[in-house]
């Protein structure tokens, strides 16, 4: 049984992946969810990392994933919700209502269901609490109208970093990581990769390492619950 672990869900690929390795490569005991089994998966169980495979837009599959959990793990450290479904809002109404089933379930009842199961798992130490980490979206304080449902299910698991901090304090710590331009996906086409950019401060597309330097950052801050970073380049603070 793995003692201290941190679970990253979505570790299958780019940010989930990039968490899940450079955990491992600072001695973390890493549990690596994933939903397809990629070739990074296969690359972080030949390092000996644990991982557990579930759909996270499905509610049973999600209960075995948990049950699953409990029989690899005692106690864990933290828990990172990064797994994440993103696409613009489909025009057909009958497509949008299966979105919103898939991306509430994502990313809201999942992270909800495994915090509630997990809490009286999550062991801290005397002058460190515990912490779970959501991985949310700048699109949270100012959304995106051709992702509605996504930024809205994303915004819902913001304000759960809020009412978890308070429920689970003092002995678990509750933070967002809300991400801006880190890396671009093929939903993105040259002209809004370079409107972005543009919109961006620091104008670069930031890569997965500052999301893990937050989250470093966070595991290693014993005063810090009910915040989002941004982690964006300034993003924010664009007219857009
Ligand atoms: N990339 C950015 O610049 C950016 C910007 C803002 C916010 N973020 C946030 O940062 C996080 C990571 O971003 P990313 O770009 O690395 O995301 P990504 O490439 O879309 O990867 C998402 C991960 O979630 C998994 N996933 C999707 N649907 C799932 C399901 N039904 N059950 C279980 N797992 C599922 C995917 O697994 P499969 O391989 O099976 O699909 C994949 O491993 C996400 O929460 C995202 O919202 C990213």
């Amino acid at each position: 049984m793995l003692e201290n672990a941190i679970l990253v869900t979505g570790a299958g690929r780019r940010i989930g992946f990039h968490i899940a390795k450079r955990l491992h490569q600072d001695g973390q005991q890493v549990v690596a969810h994933y939903r397809t089994h990629t070739a990074e998966i296969q690359a972080l169980s030949d390092l000996g990392i644990t991982t557990v495979q579930a759909d996270l837009a499905d509610t049973d599959s999600i209960l075995t994933f948990i049950d699953d959990l409990k029989t690899k793990v005692s106690s864990f450290r933290a828990l990172i919700h990064n797994a994440s479904s993103f696409e613009p809002t489909a025009v057909s109404l009958q497509q949008a209502a299966e979105q919103y089933d898939v991306f509430y379930t994502i990313h809201m009842k999942a992270p909800y269901l495994i915090n509630q199961a997990l809490q009286s798992m999550l062991k801290g130490k005397e002058d460190m609490p515990a912490d779970i980490i959501n991985i949310t979206d700048i699109n949270v304080e100012n959304p995106t109208p051709r992702f509605d449902i996504y930024g809205t299910t994303k915004a819902g698991l913001h304000n759960m970093t809020l009412v978890l901090a308070k429920k689970y304090a003092p002995n678990i710590k509750v933070n967002a990581i809300a991400p801006g331009p880190v890396l671009f996906t093929d939903q993105h086409s040259d002209q809004v990769r370079q409107q972005m950019l543009d919109e961006t401060l620091l104008a670069k597309e930031g890569g997965a390492e500052p999301v893990y330097l937050a989250i470093t950052s966070l595991l290693n801050n014993p005063f810090i619950t009910g915040a989002s970073i941004p982690v964006d380049g300034g993003r924010r603070l664009s007219k857009r």
